[in-house]
């Protein structure tokens, strides 16, 4: 996806011109178009096998995790239906123990994963009725989730509002900061020496029937062995990629607040010590708090296209929802608002893997899942890369499922717009 305006980090502040690292060479084995943390991870675990990588992407470690708060929350945002995605969900939260230690150790920089567990509440007797059934469907799934009576939850979580009528406790489901998750994914990757080129891909190139690179919006011409297309939301209107083959990906907007937690009192409780979730008014919101005081507030859902604006609307819906499941919130000091996109498939899956051109692979539609899902799909793209076969856990989400005639209409119905990534 186009990233947001941000600040650049410290590590792509010192790539200075249109190439950076060591370049592999002028026609590298992989190239990957997005420099999200998608794309990043899987540059960093093609090159760990021993690929010659390049990312085109002209601000990389931006996307939607500059905005994403970072739940690994496979058993809390578990929904009916979705049972395949529920076993990739969980493979990649096991991963991220050892996938935190050889990142960290590969980019010398922390990524605040936080083994705090997950507390879901509910406010009135329709959010029960609502977690009851979600209850259900996690122990039938085999799930580790404990019911908790409203007063359970307060001696928990003390900052939690008194009409609180109870809640799940899911010790699994952690936390990791996708900000510095993205830095450290393009630290590892330049140290890796994986090149950059800081351009958008105007425009897939296509020789002999197969993807042969990309020309960015400079007019340079990228090419490489095979194509990773990793573009978030963008992906889905890459011009030059034939109608049958685009992922079917579309943009799902959230917007997000980031407010600052005082201090813990010594001996005393921290204002939040795990991620809240509540449904409120038919909408999921959550309170991730992190250990540095940051505490980070989600997210609105809406179906706007390309529309990142942060809305009077949405921060007030926010902050309403988040100060009836802890008042205090609104003592705390509001740091920042955002906005993103989603990358969002029609079974709300991620699309993994070759593509139906030859040379071209996918890792996209990621949906709310990006930040969980990084791990497996770095391991799951290498060998997709590597080896020409996609591991067995990843198979199901193939692009392969989504028939072009279903997607789009009859062939030569929709003309991909010209669009950069
Ligand atoms: N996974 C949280 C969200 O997408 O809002």
């Amino acid at each position: 996806m186009h990233p947001p305006a941000t600040t650049p980090t410290s590590s792509t502040a010192s790539i200075s011109s249109s190439i950076s690292s060591a370049t592999p060479s002028g026609h590298p084995d992989v190239l990957v178009i997005g420099g999200g943390i998608i794309g990043l991870v899987t540059a960093w675990k093609a090159a760990a096998r021993g690929l010659t990588v390049a990312v085109a992407d002209p601000a990389p470690g931006g996307g939607a995790a500059r905005v994403a708060a970072g739940m690994l929350a496979a058993v809390t945002e578990l929904h009916f239906g979705e049972q395949t995605l529920l076993g990739l969900n969980l493979a990649s939260a096991g991963r991220y123990p050892r996938f935190t230690a050889e990142l960290e150790e590969a980019s010398g920089q922390r990524i605040g994963y936080r083994r705090c567990g997950t507390l879901a509440v509910a406010l009135d007797a329709d959010d029960r009725a609502h977690l009851r059934e979600l209850h259900a469907l996690q122990t039938r799934s085999g799930l580790d989730s404990q019911w908790l009576s409203g007063r359970e939850c307060r001696r928990l979580e003390p900052m939690l509002a008194p009409g609180v009528r109870g809640g799940l406790r899911v010790d699994g489901d952690h936390q990791v900061d996708p900000r510095r998750l993205a830095s450290a994914l393009l630290i590892a990757c330049e140290r890796a020496g994986v090149a950059f080129h800081r351009g958008w891909a105007k425009r897939l190139t296509v020789s002999g029937g197969r993807a042969s690179g990309v020309e960015l919006d400079d007019g340079t011409r990228l090419s490489a062995g095979q194509t990773v297309l990793a573009g978030g939301s963008h992906s889905g209107r890459l011009a030059g990629v034939p109608e049958d083959v685009l992922p079917p990906v579309r943009p799902v907007k959230g917007q997000v607040l980031r407010l600052r937690m005082p201090d813990a009192p010594a001996g005393g409780p921290a204002f939040l010590s795990r991620t809240v979730r509540a449904v409120v008014r038919g909408g999921p919101l959550y309170l991730v708090p992190r250990e540095n005081g940051e505490l980070v507030v989600g997210a609105t859902s809406e179906e706007l296209g390309w529309d990142t604006t942060v809305t009077a609307g949405g921060v007030y819906e926010l902050l309403r929802d988040a100060h009836e499941l802890v008042p205090g919130i609104t003592e705390l000091p509001l740091v920042e608002t955002c906005a993103g996109l989603r990358p969002t498939s029609p079974d709300n899956a991620p699309l993994l893997g070759p593509s139906a051109l030859p040379g071209l692979h996918l890792a996209t539609g990621h949906f709310r899942n990006g930040v969980l899902l990084t791990p497996v799909t770095g391991e799951a793209m290498a060998e997709a890369l590597a080896t020409g076969n996609l591991p067995e856990e990843a198979r199901p989400f193939s692009p392969a499922r989504f028939p072009a005639a279903a997607v789009h209409g009859p062939a030569g119905a929709r003309v991909p717009e010209e669009q950069p990534v």
